[in-house]
């Protein structure tokens, strides 16, 4: 079994994260993830606080383990804050903060509650000012990774976050989707992962058949990041871009972001209407680049214990035979 500072923390089997993914994940995928030994994480930014309440019985339903919720702190209402500790996760998770959001006082209120608190960031500044707001978990996000991400790589983000924060748990997140890039991660430092796109290709995942299709079918080059998704939908997420599948709608608006943001309320009536129906050509399909490393849809639980092994393998085998033995 491979132990580090969040397996510790946590008291999981596995330092393998599920990251919270709003709509795209659901309460069986956060119960597979933690009844397997690793942390499911349940996204709450689009769920009221009832659901919320709702999905927290569900998750409870299916494993005793630890599992913690998501939000995005530049959009959630204070009751959908209130429901997330209402719900008593053993982490939450939150990303996307405005620049003038008092992160200091979200974590004095998580640790008030008896949760961990784990911030995700895009870059160095965000990891330091988590950490300083106390965060007890900091995730470096790379642009590799699904849905909405920042402009620097996995690989610099995560050494230069690891190298600046010794003294708190550092997860890495983007592009990973296989035991050796959580090998690679535990190499560089971190204690653990957090994972999104691999999990949108599990047999729990409450996404059409079309969208985890596409993610096995793509070879990671057929992702790009872009402001269509938000424009799309009237969000301004800040300092993002998502990263997602080049498709058919993708290609229509490339280059006309400025005629999108006139005519976004005509447009999209029909990318929701082509995301209900399942339509991979005419939605918009958040997916990381890893998902050129994705072959197949599995069940989530046998996913997370697969990836540890297969991690777990590689750091007994290949890491070692390198320095002789
Ligand atoms: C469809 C989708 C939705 C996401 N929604 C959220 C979210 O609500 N909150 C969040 O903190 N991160 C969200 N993320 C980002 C993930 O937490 C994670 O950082 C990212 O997926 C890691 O890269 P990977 O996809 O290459 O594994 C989302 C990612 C995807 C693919």
């Amino acid at each position: 079994m491979i132990k580090t500072r969040l397996t510790d923390r946590l008291g999981i089997r596995h330092p393998i994260v599920l990251g919270g993914m709003s709509r795209a994940t659901a309460a069986e995928v956060v119960g597979a993830v933690s009844g397997a030994g690793g942390l499911g994480i349940l996204g709450i930014s689009s769920m009221t606080p009832e659901e919320i309440r709702a999905s927290c019985e569900r998750i409870r339903s299916l494993t005793s383990a630890p599992f913690g919720l998501n939000a995005l702190l530049f959009g959630v209402s204070t009751e959908q804050i209130d429901a997330i500790f209402a719900c008593r996760p053993r982490a939450i998770a939150t990303a996307w903060r405005r620049p003038d959001y008092d992160l200091r006082a979200f974590a004095d209120r998580v640790h008030a509650s008896g949760a961990l608190h784990m911030h995700q960031a895009d870059t160095l500044d965000e990891a330091k000012r988590a950490a300083e707001a106390g965060a007890d978990v900091v995730v470096a996000q790379g642009t590799e990774g699904g849905g909405h991400v920042g402009v620097m790589a996995t690989l610099p983000l995560a050494r230069m976050v690891i190298r600046a924060l010794p003294n708190i748990p550092v997860l890495v997140a983007g592009g990973i989707a296989d035991g050796a890039g959580i090998a690679a991660a535990l190499v560089l430092g971190a204690d653990g992962v957090l994972l999104g796109t691999r999990f949108l290709a599990t047999n729990e995942a409450p996404l059409p058949d079309g969208y985890k299709r596409a993610i096995v079918e793509s070879d990671g080059h057929d992702t790009l990041i872009t402001e269509i998704p938000d424009i799309v939908s009237g969000t301004v997420w800040p300092g993002a871009y998502a990263r997602v599948r080049r498709n058919g709608f993708i290609e229509e608006w490339l280059g006309r972001e400025g005629e999108l943001r006139r005519r976004w309320r005509e447009v999209l009536p029909q990318v929701q209407a082509a995301r209900a129906a399942g339509d991979a050509d005419r939605g918009t399909l958040l997916m990381g680049e890893d998902a050129g490393l994705i072959d197949s849809i599995e069940p989530a639980g046998a996913l997370v214990e697969r990836l540890a092994r297969d991690a777990e393998a590689i750091l007994r085998g290949r890491a070692r035979n390198l320095v002789g033995g």
